[in-house]
């Protein structure tokens, strides 16, 4: 008989442009936790999932995109909050292809009711999903779902 295949739980969570900076943007749209208590979180909610979570931000496009790079042979799911690179950045849309995992976009304010140009996502179509305006919580909604991509 053959072992049981490895579970397929690793998660990268990664962070954009101007997330380090959580607690100290608009409360309104973004709350107050810092990024740290924000990883917190949603390492604790991976964990009650069975999820391991891996965290990473940046504040410079290059390193997103060699990030995403990297990632085929570490996780297996991937949830990403671009921030402003979202709405316009070609190279990370490229990327994410090239990773071919499965993704969720999340965004903690609610894209959708803000400026027009926040409606546009340049990722959306090769995410498996899009959450967006449930603040912190967005990410459980996100590792969750992401849990049932993977035991497909
Ligand atoms: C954001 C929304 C973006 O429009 C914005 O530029 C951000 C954060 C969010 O989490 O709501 O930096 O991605």
């Amino acid at each position: 008989m053959s072992a049981a295949p490895p579970a397929r739980n690793r998660i990268a969570v990664m962070h954009g442009v101007n997330l380090d900076q959580l607690g100290r943007r608009p409360a309104a749209h973004y709350g107050s936790l810092t990024l740290m208590q924000l990883e917190a979180r949603v390492a604790d909610w991976g964990a009650e999932l069975d999820l391991a979570v891996q965290f990473f931000q940046t504040n410079h496009e290059g390193q997103f995109v060699e990030e995403l790079h990297r990632l085929e042979d570490t996780v297996d799911g991937l949830i990403l909050n671009p921030g402003a690179w979202t709405h316009y950045s070609w190279a990370i849309r490229d990327a994410l292809e090239i990773a071919g995992l499965p993704a969720i976009e999340v965004h903690l304010s609610d894209v959708h009711a803000r400026e027009e140009w926040r409606r546009t996502s340049v990722i959306r179509d090769l995410c498996v999903a899009t959450v967006a305006g449930r603040g912190p919580d967005g990410y459980r909604d996100a590792l969750a779902r992401l849990r049932e991509e993977l035991a497909r």
